[in-house]
């Protein structure tokens, strides 16, 4: 049987991870999950309501493939509220999580062979994307010695490499939460503009930082793309519900792929997200969880020898320098999976080259399991104090 050259992608390692914690479990041991990057928390309580409603009142038919307009209403004005940027609902696309996002957006604005430049360390899903539609990652490595942020000089370098016709960026960042400053987005998307490169910024990550909030593309340029998601912040990852901002100029292309790939995207939880926006108290309650287990874990996670890494201005990520211990990260994790029932993603996930020198530690989980994880690791590690 003929299988296509274009599937031969990597698997998603963190599964493999999360295999060998359930093992381990229906082995009857208490497993720390701090491989996974979702929220411990159900979707809010409006949310739950609305979405029983609708199942009682609604036939859950499909809907337009733009969304329904209640949603994109609602988003129109969450862009106005939370960044102060008027965007036309029209411009608004709900979509199967952001990872539907990802392949309209890439099949509307790029054709086989083109090149798309994304930051090394950074999501796997968007190189392994990219390869199965025939496009080109141009990997950028943005190195913890640079605090792991992109600047306009490293894509001018790609860009002379060989052309860019996109470039994906990420602010929080997967897995490093980093972020980029108003000024460091404002030259990027400048760059972008003046080069013709189009830039795609993902956004999921937003409404989850521990300093400034992060700022939206969409501030700094008509002409990004923007990608979204009720996974994160709004706590909704298994209700598979993004949206994109799209520029007007590629609306239509990305209707009729839209209408095409997947006729629209799910009733009930388009339903069901409209009361997301009423639930700002619950889930801010979910970020000040998050920023207590970053506290916890930037102060314990030294005393147990693991001292490597830059403090994350977002998301709930720290990604870890384990070097001085290992130079093969995906054995690390399984050690101390084995030895502490502790489970972390290797680095090997998310960047090819440094990737078995680093692992990414979860935090989006209970406080209380994050200090279990704490206590087991101390003394683990040779040099622990
Ligand atoms: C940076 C980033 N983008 C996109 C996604 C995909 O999220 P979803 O398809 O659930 O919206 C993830 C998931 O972890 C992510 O970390």
């Amino acid at each position: 049987m003929k299988i296509s050259k274009r599937s031969d992608i990597s698997p998603f390692i963190v599964m493999d991870v999360m295999a060998a914690a359930a093992a381990r479990e229906a082995a009857g041991e208490r497993v720390l999950h701090l491989e996974v990057g979702q929220p411990a928390t159900p979707a809010p309580r409006a949310v739950l309501a609305a979405a029983e409603q609708a199942l009682r009142e609604d036939r859950i038919g499909y809907t337009v493939a733009l969304g329904i307009p209640e949603l994109r209403e609602r988003l129109a004005h969450y862009y106005q509220t939370q960044y102060g940027v008027c965007i036309s609902p029209e411009r608004i696309v709900v979509t199967t999580g952001s990872s539907a996002g990802f392949l309209l957006s890439f099949l509307a604005h790029f054709d086989a062979g083109d090149r798309v430049a994304i930051c090394d360390p950074g999501y796997p899903a968007y190189r392994n994307i990219l390869k199965v539609l025939n496009l080109e990652p141009v990997l950028i490595p943005c190195r913890a010695e640079s605090d792991f942020r992109l600047t306009v000089p490293q894509i001018a370098q790609a860009a002379k490499d060989g052309g860019l016709d996109g470039l994906l960026i990420a602010s929080p960042a997967n897995p490093t939460g980093a972020m980029l400053s108003p000024d460091e987005l404002r030259a990027i998307a400048d760059y972008c503009a003046t080069q013709n490169i189009t830039l795609i910024s993902d956004e999921i990550y937003h409404g989850i930082s521990y300093g400034k909030a992060a700022q939206t593309a969409l501030a700094v340029s008509d002409d990004a793309v923007v990608i979204n998601s009720f996974s994160k912040y709004f706590s909704m990852t298994g209700w598979r519900l993004g949206w994109m901002v799209v520029p007007q100029a590629a609306l239509r292309a990305v209707e009729r792929i839209a209408q095409n790939l997947f006729i629209s995207p799910p009733t009930l939880s388009q339903l069901a997200a409209v009361a997301a926006f009423d639930c700002e108290a619950e889930l801010q309650e979910n970020v000040a969880v998050y920023a207590r287990n970053r506290g916890l874990l930037l102060r314990e996670l030294p005393k147990a020898g693991i001292d490597r890494f830059a403090p994350p201005d977002g998301a709930f990520y720290l990604y870890a320098d384990v070097s001085r211990f290992t130079d093969d990260s995906v054995r690390f994790c399984q050690d101390m999976l084995l030895q502490t029932g502790v489970a972390a993603t290797p680095g090997t996930d998310f960047d090819v080259v440094e990737g078995h020198k680093f692992v990414r530690f979860s935090f989006a989980g209970a406080t209380e399991v994050m200090a279990e994880a704490a206590k087991r690791l101390a003394g683990w590690l040779p040099d622990s104090t």
